[in-house]
């Protein structure tokens, strides 16, 4: 009989992982909480771009369309792009679309017996335990539910969406005492464009925090008001930012972090002693290039005049996922005054607007909204029904005790796509997902639970040695990027060099098409 493979999420990754499990003979279901796939691309800024160039948002074996022409699509382009993806691999038909996944339960062995496996499910195999998964799914428009079950389970849900990241306050100093409107930028975004615009119009915005969003957020606000309504920026740390269609970034991208030579300049977990001493042997080289790097940015940009010089170094903030692209026009609407950008640590609310630090008078506006992210492992956390499946992703320091970034040691039966920062979502989701295919055909061991555990480890500590500490949480892969699709790789027998000579070896950048067909070769 086929075995049903249930996933959570019809985002890129769902979709890329239904694609494989389809190539693989199994019966997918796929479970998407609103009426379209695409997931973030579905619901953004209008002004939402791709940040990298096209070919490093692609998928391995489906290029874009020759009519794109832009380096950087715009999220319809994306949209679109997606939506062909689906159809032209039939995944469309497998998918329930406004079908919310409640919870997940495992039904089987007791938590007493999983805890004791020495092997994962038992016997080490995807399908070794007895159990299976019941699926709580609510039909979002009739609230009607209903439970499916499946013999295995992917979650692709995502890191931006679902619980947002709100900061709290003292009793008095919350929303409820301020007179205007208090929204997060997720339900800003699912507005239909006219209605969003027409919400800010000629409205005071007050955008909290200073990432990419909050950038493209306060950039659309100050396109619709001028300088007649400024939008002001809260910002509690500065960013690294890159400006936006820069021929130099473009190509340090693909030089500094998707290919090998610059792979050799960084420490990495589990490496060897010679890789050790050679990276710390490269380090004033490396401090040499993010020096230029920083130097660049700062003769590039106006970041010293708008007080945008962060206080930490550029390779910190890479190791920490904290680099944003500055929309367009950015640093134009900054000049003539339509964003205003104002540093606070913390801030209360009062009838008015704001109460900022070191500011006596209140900043009035008429609207504040929240781009401070997600609360992506309480999402994670949540849709168990299990308390101790819960623990097991509360009890770890990175939120994401995942062995591989995919499988966690103690829940059997289930795998992850999608966590963990990366520069190319789209190679290391291609990459995962024909791993995690290779686990249910049964033709790849996983090493024991507690090898697999002290993997975890490994990865936990080079994530809290090298990011900025209030980041770590971030499992920021964009440095070690190659090193962990190497072991990818070689988990599944495949040759992890994969370019063509050895000067395309060191320097060509590794895109999602260097990963194509990894599995169907070996087949
Ligand atoms: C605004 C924005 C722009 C971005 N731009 C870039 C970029 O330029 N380059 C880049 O590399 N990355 C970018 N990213 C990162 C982006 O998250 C990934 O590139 C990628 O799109 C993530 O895909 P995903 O499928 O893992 O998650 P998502 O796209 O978040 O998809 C998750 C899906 O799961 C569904 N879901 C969640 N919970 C449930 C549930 N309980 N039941 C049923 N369905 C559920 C959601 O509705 C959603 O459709 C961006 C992120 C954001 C927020
Ligand atoms: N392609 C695109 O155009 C595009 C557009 C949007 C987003 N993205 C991607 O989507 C991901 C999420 O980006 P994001 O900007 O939504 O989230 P984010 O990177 O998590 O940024 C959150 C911001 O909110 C601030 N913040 C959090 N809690 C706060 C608090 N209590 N008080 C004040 N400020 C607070 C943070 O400040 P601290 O740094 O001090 O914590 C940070 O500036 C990123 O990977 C980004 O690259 C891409």
């Amino acid at each position: 009989m086929e075995k049903r493979v249930a996933i959570v999420g019809a985002g890129t990754s769902g979709l890329i992982a239904c694609k494989y499990i389809l190539e693989k003979g199994f019966d997918p279901i796929v479970f998407e909480a609103e009426d379209t796939i695409g997931g973030v691309w579905a619901r953004t800024l209008d002004s939402t771009r791709l940040q990298h160039p096209q070919q490093v948002y692609q998928f391995s074996d489906f290029p874009w369309p020759s009519n794109v022409k832009e380096t950087y699509p715009s999220h319809s382009q994306v949209m679109d792009y997606i939506q062909s993806y689906a159809r032209h691999f039939g995944i469309s038909s497998y998918i329930k679309f406004n079908s919310k996944v409640l919870s997940i339960d495992y039904v089987g062995e007791a938590h007493e017996e999983i805890e004791s496996w020495h092997l994962w499910c038992g016997t080490g195999k995807p399908f070794g335990s007895k159990g299976n998964w019941h699926i709580t799914v609510q039909d979002v428009k009739s609230s009607t539910i209903e439970v499916y079950k499946a013999e295995f389970v992917i979650l692709c849900i995502g890191q931006f969406n679902g619980v947002p990241n709100m900061p709290s306050w003292p009793p008095n100093q919350g929303p409820q005492v301020f007179s205007g409107k208090v929204m997060h930028i997720m339900d800003y975004t699912a507005m239909n464009s006219s209605s969003a615009e027409e919400l800010v119009r000629n409205k005071r915005v007050t955008v909290i925090g200073s990432g990419k969003s909050a950038m493209d957020l306060a950039a659309q606000c100050a396109n619709i008001n001028g300088t007649r309504y400024p939008c002001t920026m809260i910002r509690r740390t500065a960013p690294w930012v890159c400006p936006y269609n820069d021929s130099i970034c473009e190509i340090g991208l693909g030089l500094l972090f998707l290919n090998r030579i610059s792979e050799l300049l960084n420490h990495k977990p589990g490496e060897t002693f010679l890789l050790g001493v050679l990276a710390t042997l490269l380090s004033p080289l490396r401090w040499g290039i993010y020096k230029i790097i920083e130097f660049y940015l700062r003769w590039k940009l106006p970041l010293k005049k708008h007080g945008m010089i962060p206080k930490y170094s550029f390779h910190q903030s890479v190791l920490s996922c904290q680099i944003a692209v500055t929309p367009e026009n950015f640093f134009d609407r900054l000049e003539e005054g339509s964003i205003v950008i104002k540093d606070s640590q913390s801030f209360g609310f009062c009838r008015e607007g704001l109460v900022l630090d070191e500011e006596t008078m209140p900043l009035e506006t008429d609207i504040v909204i929240f781009a401070t992210g997600y609360k992506a492992e309480l999402n994670f956390r949540n849709i168990f029904a299990s308390p101790v499946f819960q623990q097991c992703i509360k009890g770890s320091p990175s939120a994401l005790a995942l062995y591989r970034r995919m499988i966690h040691p103690r829940i059997p039966r289930l795998a992850v796509i999608g966590y963990g920062g990366t520069l190319s979502h789209m190679a290391t989701c291609e990459i995962r997902c024909q791993w995690v295919t290779k686990l249910l055909e049964e033709s790849m061991e996983l090493p024991c639970v507690e090898e697999m555990e002290k993997d975890v480890k490994l990865w936990e500590d080079y994530f809290k040695n090298y990011a900025i500490d209030k980041y770590s949480d971030r499992s920021c892969m964009v440095m070690v990027q190659l090193w962990y699709n190497d072991q990818l790789c070689r988990d599944m027998e495949c040759e992890p060099r994969r370019k063509k000579g050895i000067i395309a070896e060191l320097f060509e950048p590794y895109l999602a098409k260097d990963y194509a067909g990894l599995t169907a070769k070996q087949s």
